[in-house]
């Protein structure tokens, strides 16, 4: 069964782990190093109520997180947050991001956030599928703005829009 919830500071070294073999092993993050865990908490600290972090845990482990995070420091930003969403290699196609997405989604509307952006990496066919399927608009794309790998990658920017 597959449970999504709200992380705990327990569950950091999953988080970590999942996202530092996303790091070593894909473009999805334009994070070149693998994060310690001091630069983790850091991380974590920086989410609240408003800006959470979500777990998918499925056979008594962690095998995914989505967050929401600040878009921007200026204050006039704050209604706007940036999306995450990471699952473990073994567990991907079998719609545990979506799953992880919707509630990330809906946890953002109950906070009162207005607007979410999530930056997709070019060729990251399955989160632009997701993200579009879950009402995300093409907003735009920022050209060779990232170098990983030896290849310069272009960033395809996407935004969901709450109503009222
Ligand atoms: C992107 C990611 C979070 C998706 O999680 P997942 O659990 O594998 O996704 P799901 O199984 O819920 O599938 C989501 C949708 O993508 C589709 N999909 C999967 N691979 C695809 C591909 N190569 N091309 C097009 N669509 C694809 C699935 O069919 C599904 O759509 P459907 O529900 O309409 O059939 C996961 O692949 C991942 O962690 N990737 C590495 C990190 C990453 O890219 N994070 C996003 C950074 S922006």
């Amino acid at each position: 069964m597959l449970t999504i919830r709200k992380a705990t500071l327990k569950d950091l070294g999953a988080i970590t782990e999942i996202y530092n073999a996303a790091i070593l092993q894909t473009v999805a993050t334009f994070d070149t190093e693998p994060k310690t865990g001091e630069e983790q908490k850091s991380w974590f600290a920086h989410h609240d109520a408003r800006h959470p972090v979500l777990v998918a845990e499925q056979d008594n482990q962690i095998v995914g997180w989505a967050s929401l995070s600040m878009w921007a420091d200026r204050c006039a930003y704050s209604d706007t947050a940036e999306a995450s969403l990471y699952v473990r290699e073994e567990y991907r196609g079998k719609g545990i991001g979506r799953r992880l997405n919707e509630v990330i989604m809906q946890e953002g509307g109950k906070a009162g956030l207005h607007t979410l952006i999530a930056r997709i990496t070019e060729g990251n066919e399955a989160s632009l599928h997701l993200a579009r399927s879950a009402g995300y608009q093409h907003i735009g794309v920022m050209k060779e703005v990232g170098r990983k790998f030896d290849r310069l990658l272009d960033v395809h920017l996407m935004q969901y829009i709450y109503k009222d």
